[in-house]
């Protein structure tokens, strides 16, 4: 509601009638019930209020919005898919912001199968992504379970990993150029498709991971690889934390070029999977406290993946690394074992609440983090249940804690920061990092300053004076309140 007459603010209807001017009726909404989705997150922990959202058609129309916006002094909440993690794209409880959705914003303007290269704007998902670079026999490697309804604004803008970052890097690495529009609606005209391209600050990276705190992503020119001519799955269920390292060294010392995905789950992780999603089934019978998913591709024929696959297991069986593995003998059972893995978050929620700790280490200490994180956790609050799983190619595994049983979910999210610091203070002595690949949001402002605070935070405020002087963009998110 406008509420510019307690706050002695310049009126909001004039502007949100130019708004409407300038984005027609369906570019503007303000009614409560069109507004409560993109006011809360997909898990229902977040919630703010806005005063409209803006759903531009258009980098014109984005840059028309930012202006005005800057104008009035209103705050912009940038939003994609709303799938964030951290609460990063719901708007916190403040008066004169709106959010802005790119979801309107979702045209492939261009393919480039030579230049191996796709120009798509910011508010196309990111499986009709991979499905435009695959009609074209390509492939866009970017994967997460958040995949149908995430977009490559969002995506960009949180720099997300996912299951084949081991091969193909972050998002950050799949992108060659962008498009942004700035806090006082200027626009960056960056969709280069170069390789190389020095021509002094590298500004399209400082977008890249800023999570809607500098300016608004609005297309992004994005790299394409040869489409995967053969591959090979296996879930494997193994002894121990450092079997699942040790299996993963043996892949790679066999051909580290065909590791696309490798991807630890627990034990705990399974139950919760078996428990809670439908039509989940474990594809052998040995029951584990560990699994892993190892997926392999090649864009040659004849790679001889298979056969490989076979011949790592096997050492790795023989040398008790390896408990009982299942190969994926057709893409139905592919998807099926795929699915165990990317259910977890959706089977975590359904179990109850659970606090996520999205964190890494160097490779090496992966075992030691979830072991040693695992029982501080339940040392913190028996009964609760750790379920570590993810991107154990990454070090980035996802240590996170579901209630315990006989807890409320209130009094258990009431821990969420204790429980945080208590897997933090095990990641800090590993060398690692308390963000790996969800960002910052709302979620983990708090802890900036103990982790990057003296030059690196104060390089970050300058940068975000500098473009965003007042403070417009995305406030509250990222960067702690001064
Ligand atoms: P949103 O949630 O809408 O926004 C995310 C942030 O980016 C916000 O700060 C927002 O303000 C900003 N933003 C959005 N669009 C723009 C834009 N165009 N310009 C500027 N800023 C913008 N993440 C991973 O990294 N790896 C995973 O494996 C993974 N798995 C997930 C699984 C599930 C089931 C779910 C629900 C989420 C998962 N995520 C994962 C988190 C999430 O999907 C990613 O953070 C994703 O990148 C967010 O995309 P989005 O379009 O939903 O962005
Ligand atoms: C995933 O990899 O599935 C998500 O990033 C993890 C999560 O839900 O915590
Ligand atoms: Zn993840």
């Amino acid at each position: 509601m406008p509420d510019d007459q307690q706050s002695g603010a310049a009126p909001i209807q004039p502007v949100l009638d130019a708004m409407r001017a300038s984005l027609g009726p369906a570019g503007v909404l303000t009614d409560p019930a069109d507004l409560a989705p993109y006011l809360t997150d997909w898990r229902g922990l977040y919630h703010g209020e806005a005063i409209a959202v803006l759903r531009p058609a258009s980098t014109e129309e984005v840059s028309a919005c930012v202006r005005l916006c800057a104008e009035h002094g209103i705050a912009i909440i940038p939003q994609g898919g709303n799938t964030s993690m951290v609460g990063g794209a719901t708007p916190e409880a403040r008066p004169r912001q709106v959010v802005l959705s790119l979801s309107r914003m979702n045209r492939v303007r261009q393919v480039d199968t030579a230049d191996m290269t796709m120009t798509v704007e910011a508010g196309l998902i990111l499986t009709r992504a991979q499905q435009v670079a695959a009609e074209h026999g390509v492939f866009f490697p970017l994967s997460l379970g958040a995949e149908g309804s995430a977009m490559i604004g969002g995506l960009l803008s949180t720099n997300a990993g996912g299951n084949m970052t081991v091969r193909y890097g972050n998002a950050r690495d799949l992108m060659l150029g962008l498009e942004v529009v700035l806090p006082d609606g200027a626009v960056i005209h960056g969709l280069r498709r170069l390789r190389k391209d020095n021509t002094g600050y590298a500004l399209r990276h400082l977008f890249v991971g800023a999570e809607g705190t500098l300016g608004i992503i609005t297309a992004a020119v994005l790299r394409l690889f040869p489409a995967a001519r053969e591959t090979a799955t296996a879930l494997c269920a193994v002894p121990s934390e450092d079997a699942a390292l040790a299996l993963f060294r043996r892949f790679r010392a066999a051909d580290e070029g065909a590791v696309r995905a490798f991807e630890y789950m627990s034990g705990q992780g399974m139950r919760l999977v078996m428990a809670n999603i439908e039509g989940a089934a474990m594809p052998f019978a040995t029951p584990g406290e560990h699994y892993v998913l190892v997926d392999l591709s090649a864009s040659r024929e004849g790679a001889g993946l298979r056969g490989m696959m076979e011949e790592v297991l096997e050492a790795a069986m023989e040398a008790g690394e390896v408990a009982d593995a299942a190969l994926a003998e057709s893409e139905a059972q592919r998807v099926a074992i795929w699915r165990l893995r990317e259910e977890h978050p959706e089977a975590q929620k359904r179990a109850g609440a659970s606090v996520k700790n999205d964190v890494s280490v160097p490779v090496s200490a992966v075992p030691e983090l979830i072991r040693r994180a695992s029982a501080a956790c339940l040392a913190l609050i028996p009964g609760s249940r750790p379920v570590p799983f993810g991107h154990m190619g990454d070090g980035n595994i996802h240590m996170n804690l579901a209630q315990p049983e006989a807890m409320s979910a209130t009094d258990f999210l009431a821990r969420s920061h204790d429980i945080m610091d208590c897997v933090n203070a095990v990641v800090r002595d590993l060398g690692g990092s308390f963000s790996a690949e969800h960002g910052i949001g709302r979620l983990k402002t708090d802890m900036m300053e103990e982790w990057r605070g003296g030059a690196e935070l104060a390089a970050m405020r300058a940068i975000k004076a500098a473009l965003d002087p007042q403070g417009i963009m995305n406030p509250g998110k990222v960067l702690p309140h001064a």
